[in-house]
């Protein structure tokens, strides 16, 4: 018999998520698992409507279920990558986007994570954003993506130069899992 109490399932294949998840959701007594899941992924402007939507076709689940979708949007370039980020990634990684801004110092990007809750037919939405800028090169070794080119904002060092527990503290992903903690918290809802 599986038991759930405090547990929620993570359906994302990304290892670094699961243990930045696991990180926040820590302090809020709750365990994070990852689940294989299919996670049905249109293509749309908006992460919100990619996760509602993701969500809302894993058809009859029980258990309470987590799906994440994020991206890094770079004001410079009208918001590119943003939701087509995980693609822009495979093909042209941190050196493409340092070579599109090559010789530009308007720098300044936002990573946004948005963090989908569902409980039966209960959804939650949880938003969280970073501000920052697009570093000149590539520094650091820890981290996923787009890590070793984002500094955030009142920092020196990348993403990717920090602890997991350091990038908690100022990412989009590591505030959203902190909204949702806060609202499992307050309404018991695991
Ligand atoms: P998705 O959320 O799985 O669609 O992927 C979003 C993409 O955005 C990832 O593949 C990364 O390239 C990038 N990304 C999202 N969050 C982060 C982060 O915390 N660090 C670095 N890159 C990220």
């Amino acid at each position: 018999m599986l038991h759930f109490d405090n547990k929620i399932f993570f359906a994302t294949n990304n290892n670094n998520k699961i243990l930045e998840a696991q990180h926040v959701l820590s302090d809020f007594k709750v365990l994070v698992e990852k689940i294989d899941i299919k996670k049905v992924e249109i293509q749309s402007d908006e992460l919100e409507e990619i996760v509602l939507y993701a969500l809302k076709k894993m058809g009859k689940i029980t258990y309470p279920i987590v799906v994440e979708d994020s991206g890094l949007f770079i004001e410079k370039l009208n918001g590119f990558p943003g939701p087509y980020s995980s693609y822009v990634y495979k093909k042209i990684g941190c050196n493409g986007i340092l070579k599109l801004l090559e010789n530009e110092n308007e720098r300044k990007a936002k990573f946004v994570s948005i963090v989908g809750f569902r409980k039966g037919r209960l959804i939650k939405i949880f938003r969280g954003e970073c501000y920052g800028k697009i570093s000149y090169k590539m520094a650091g070794k820890y981290g996923f993506g787009f890590d070793p080119i984002f500094v955030p904002e009142n920092e020196e060092k990348t993403f990717a130069e920090m602890s997991l527990e350091e990038k908690s503290l100022w990412s989009h992903r590591g505030k959203a899992f902190k909204a949702l903690g806060n609202w499992i918290r307050l309404h018991k809802y695991i």
